[in-house]
């Protein structure tokens, strides 16, 4: 077991109670979870009822999401559970928001999570002021962190901003760069936006996480497992991350760039194709469970 947890919370990103578990006993804890419809979809209990013809009415499909995260949120610390809301690529900022106040009520330690997509950030700006605590995810640029930084300002809880490394990786661009640059960036803030590194896919990135201060780490149990049959290693003091792929191609560069965040947060670009293919996934997958008429 650990003796000395690491500064950076750490986040089971899953959608299956018995794997945080297994991970909180061989971590000895847990923080916090994420989970998204992508992994809903794969929790073992769905995945059975769809395998014997019994997919879910949407109603059944938010049902079982709820005691999911009801069964998570006492086995996790004070990260909380992130809870994603239903959005397609046409879904108001209004119907994320009923659903975010609707699940905020589901455990006492939620974050909402929301798209980093212009309805993302107006529900999470009206969120913050109620007192909502929100999780911007699909965060892909530096523009969106600083829109999500201008957006929640004022927030009393901490907002996490959730980059996600792997899916840059996976076109070629150094995901930790984007890590690295949101912390700089945040560096002239309040403090009041937490870093919640995504998209985990390997050891290196979380020991990259750890060396860059991310504020909070959402990692796959397959990875975490792995962290801890090799006892637990950190980074040393010149840990140095090796941005390639996984067949030892560099990975291109994400450079850095000056952003005012004390300017108002509709005026950042904040598109990026691979927010748009995200939600397309959630959607899918999301789709996946139900029954064809829901
Ligand atoms: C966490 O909030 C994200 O949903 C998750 O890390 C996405 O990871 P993936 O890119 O491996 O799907």
């Amino acid at each position: 077991m650990l003796t000395k947890k690491p500064k950076t919370k750490i986040l089971v990103d899953g959608g299956d109670p018995d794997e945080t578990l297994r991970v909180k006993q061989s971590l000895g804890f847990v923080d916090g979870q994420t989970t998204n419809p992508s992994l809903i979809a794969k929790n073992p209990e769905v995945q059975q009822r769809i395998a014997s013809g019994r997919s879910l009415t949407s109603q059944e499909e938010q049902d079982e999401y709820r005691k999911i995260v009801q069964t998570i949120s006492p086995l996790v610390g004070d990260a909380g559970v992130s809870i994603e809301v239903f959005a397609d690529l046409d879904t108001p900022a209004e119907d994320m928001l009923s659903q975010g106040r609707e699940m905020f009520t589901w455990i006492p330690n939620a974050y909402i999570k929301y798209p980093c997509t212009h309805e993302g950030l107006r529900a999470a700006e009206i969120s913050v002021r109620e007192q909502i605590r929100v999780n911007m995810t699909l965060c892909f640029s530096q523009e969106q962190a600083a829109a999500v930084y201008a957006a929640t300002k004022g927030s009393k809880e901490p907002v996490y901003v959730s980059p996600f490394v792997g899916r840059l990786d996976d076109r070629g661009e150094d995901g930790i760069d984007l890590i690295k640059n949101i912390k700089a960036m945040y560096r002239n803030g309040d403090g009041h936006v937490h870093v919640l590194s995504a998209s985990i896919r390997q050891l290196d990135h979380l020991l990259a996480a750890f060396a860059l201060d991310s504020e909070l780490v959402a990692v796959p149990a397959k990875v975490l497992e792995k962290w801890a049959a090799s006892n637990f290693p950190m980074p040393s003091r010149d840990f140095t991350y090796k941005a390639v792929t996984s067949s030892g191609e560099p990975l291109r560069p994400i450079s850095y760039k000056e952003l005012d965040l004390s300017r108002p947060w509709q005026s950042f670009d904040i598109n990026h194709e691979l927010t748009t293919k995200g939600i397309q996934k959630f959607v899918a997958d999301y789709r996946s469970t139900l029954k064809r008429s829901a």
